[in-house]
């Protein structure tokens, strides 16, 4: 371990770091291990991607102080920085007073009122995607879950359905510029990206499919004519406080992308999960499978009912801590901040891992054990700032209740009529490489109940 000891404080650097790659290899060969051993040099650990310094927080206090207090001193850092170039500048990506602009006209569409309308609409579709499902033949279920997210964020948002070739762009695309964007922040010149390379030609034309599909899709939803309070509506509706101007087309499409990427992945590998730790524990499956049957006995359970759902909910929140989507997340300081023994001032690239924070075994007794009974007594997690599944502050996610009415109806309607289990013994892994962790195992076979 090596340590500054100049103007920015006493910061430690990560032991094998390797010239010229510095830690790139663990950080994608064993992303979530290599993240969590950071802890042990102290609360800031500075590592290197290329040459670029990062430095990574690694408690949850100043994690929070990161996202929340000195909010106002940062920004999103070189991803989002990459990210905006690619993928346009939507609330995922953008920053300051445009963003915060831009998230309130944006806001309405995830308002109560409006997610109670989508609940209906989403237990439509989980209802007939789970009907298709074969019984005793396996399923894959991270594409179902995939499909099924893309499918309710689409109608729900945009008040529109996808035509067999517009759901194939979809599904085609979205994975890859979910790992393109990564994989070309961590480019270690913005040079490579022009070379004539399959990787490289497979991007651009994902990234030019996704636009172009998303096209469609908000002219479809202002041709609908969707009910006031949807995307499409509150978008055309916007205008400019200071110019009175309508969003511009392309600003409308940014934003619909920064849906679509932030809303369908997450959500769909977090039921991905869900559902392979149900099958590795059937006992709780049998569990939660009476909660919902007693609630509604076809799993079509009511947006009101929903909150009946308690064990389910625990069960989500524990998928959402040992298994968190966004296992990273960053900053950039545009003031001088001072965390620790650290003084890291404007232009310092910061990471932090939810991930890492919830499996810490400091903060999360066995951490590795999927265990919803921690969530019995949720209070005491969240007064301690732990749980970060949705982030923070003023990018804390915005489809936050959307996501988990979305997920405790389609794990209703799964566990209502279907029993699942492992198609063969051996254990999860995890898929790194993308902005998401993944399950990697064997498929699930689902018997009818
Ligand atoms: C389990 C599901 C989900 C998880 C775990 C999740 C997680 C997150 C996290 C951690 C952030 C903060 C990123 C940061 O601070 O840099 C975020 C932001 C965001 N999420 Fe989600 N999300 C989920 C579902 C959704 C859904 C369903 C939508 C929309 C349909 C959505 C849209 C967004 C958007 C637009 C942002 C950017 C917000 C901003 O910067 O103002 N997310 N999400």
């Amino acid at each position: 371990m090596t340590e500054d000891e100049g103007p920015r404080g006493r910061i430690p650097c990560a032991a094998g770091r390797l010239p010229p790659l510095g830690h790139l290899v663990p950080l994608l060969t064993r992303p979530v291990p290599f993240l969590q051993s950071l802890a042990d040099y102290g609360p800031v650990v500075r590592i290197h991607l290329w040459r670029r310094p990062v430095h990574v927080l690694t408690t949850p206090e100043l994690v929070h102080r990161l996202l929340v207090q000195d909010a106002p001193k940062t920004e999103k850092g070189f991803v989002f920085d990459k990210a905006r170039g690619l993928l346009g500048n939507g609330l995922f990506t953008s920053e300051g007073a445009f963003h915060l602009r831009q998230r309130r006209l944006v806001q309405p569409a995830f308002h109560l009122d409006s997610i109670r309308g989508y609940a209906a609409l989403a237990a439509r579709q989980a209802a007939t995607a789970v009907s298709r499902w074969e019984p005793g033949r396996p399923v894959p279920i991270a594409e179902r879950m995939h499909a099924v997210s893309r499918d309710i964020v689409v109608e729900s948002l945009f008040a529109t359905h996808l035509s067999d070739a517009q759901k194939a762009r979809i599904n085609r695309s979205v994975p890859v510029v979910l790992t393109g964007f990564v994989r070309r922040a961590l480019y270690p010149s913005a040079l490579l990206e022009k070379l004539p390379v399959p990787a490289n030609r497979r991007f651009d034309s994902a990234v030019r499919e996704l636009r172009a599909v998303v096209d469609e899709i908000v002219a479809q939803g202002v041709r609908r004519q969707g009910p006031e309070g949807m995307l499409p509506a509150l978008l055309l509706a916007a205008r400019d406080e200071e110019t009175g101007l309508a969003m511009e087309a392309a600003q409308v499409r940014d934003e619909a992308v920064s849906l679509l990427l932030a809303g369908i992945e997450t959500t769909a590998t977090a039921l991905s999960w869900l559902f392979h730790e149900l099958a590795e524990h059937p006992g709780l499956q049998e569990e939660l499978s009476e909660e919902v049957r007693t609630v509604a006995a076809d799993g079509a359970v009511p947006w009101s009912d929903l909150p009946r759902l308690e064990r389910t909910g625990h069960a989500l929140s524990e998928t959402l801590r040992l298994h968190t989507p966004n296992w990273i997340l960053m900053r950039r300081a545009v003031a001088p901040l001072r965390y620790a023994d650290a003084h890291l001032p404007p232009g310092t690239e910061i990471l932090f891992s939810p991930t890492a924070l919830h499996r810490s075994p400091r903060l999360f007794p066995d951490p590795l054990r999927f265990d919803p009974d921690r969530w019995r007594q949720p209070g005491d997690h969240a007064s301690r700032r732990l749980f970060l599944p949705f982030g923070a502050g003023h990018h804390k996610c915005v489809g936050e209740s959307f996501a988990w009415t979305e997920m405790l109806i389609v794990a209703a309607t799964v566990l209502a009529r279907w029993r699942l289990r492992p198609a063969s013994p051996g254990g999860l892994r995890e898929a790194a490489g993308s902005a998401t962790l993944r399950p990697r195992g064997p498929q699930l076979i689902a018997e009818p109940r």
